[in-house]
């Protein structure tokens, strides 16, 4: 059985203080929650104040991205180490707008992975189809590039605690959500790709969330689908109320 995530993108929104004030109305709420795991990615200056305010609670967070290095001269960047160092047990990997914004490559992808699995850091590793690919009839070939580039040189034994987010660019931030069978026919392809690097145990134990205007209102039906095991919401995870109702709602 794959217990479902449900996890939030803060993306470059909430200050430290803005971060606190969201977990002392949230994590109250949402106390005894056992149905799924709940997970947060604030941005890099208020990770440390969220990592101490969840300990001993059923939310944890991750950071938004990190270098696959240990240290070195790149400004800017933070690596696996320092994470560890503050106690971050989660990281996404290869977000669409890491990709657009900042340049990120399937390669870049692959290496943060590695880092990742390195350091006992659980990756979610983004993937999803731009809107041109999607109506060009090339979802499917999108996904299984990207799978396969994130997962090369990776061993089966390592996936354990891999999670995959699919969230199609055209979704993002655009309230155009995917229709619950077009997610769960990525996904179920997103699936075969993993079976294929890492086996078929490997793949049917991993857990593929689905991202993308995900609300309060839609998410029970994506999760009513069998491919989708959990969502990475954006936007609708800023409001506590919000995000606590499509926790409620997702299980
Ligand atoms: O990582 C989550 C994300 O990209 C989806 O954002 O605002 O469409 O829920 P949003």
């Amino acid at each position: 059985m794959r217990k479902p995530l449900i996890a939030a993108n803060w993306k470059m929104y909430k200050t430290p203080k803005e971060s606190l004030a969201f977990l002392s109305e949230f994590l109250p709420l949402v106390k005894d929650h056992t149905a799924s795991e709940i997970a947060i990615f604030p941005t890099m200056s208020s990770l440390g104040y969220v990592i101490e305010a969840t300990k001993g609670t059923n939310v944890t967070a991750g950071a938004q991205t990190m270098h696959w290095l240990n240290e070195g001269p790149y400004t800017g960047q933070t690596s696996p180490t320092m994470l560890e160092s503050i106690d971050c047990t989660r990281v996404l990997l290869g977000h669409s707008e890491r990709r657009i914004y900042a340049h990120e490559t399937d390669d870049m992808v692959n290496l943060k992975l590695k880092a990742a699995l390195d350091h006992d850091l659980i990756p979610v590793v983004c993937v999803g189809e731009t809107l041109d690919k999607r109506q060009s009839g090339l979802t499917e070939a999108v996904l299984r590039w990207q799978i396969a580039c994130a997962l090369n040189g990776i061993k089966g034994a390592s996936c354990g605690n891999v999670v995959i987010a699919y969230e199609p660019v055209w979704a993002i931030g655009t309230g155009s959500v995917a229709t619950p069978e077009q997610a769960n026919e990525a996904h179920a392809i997103i699936r075969r790709e993993v079976a294929a690097h890492l086996g078929v145990s490997c793949a049917s134990g991993m857990r593929i969330l689905y991202g993308g205007s995900v609300k309060p209102d839609n998410v029970a039906s994506l999760m009513s689908q069998p491919e989708i095991d959990g969502a990475l919401v954006g936007g609708a995870s800023l409001q506590a109320k919000s995000f606590v109702e499509i926790i409620r709602n997702a299980t």
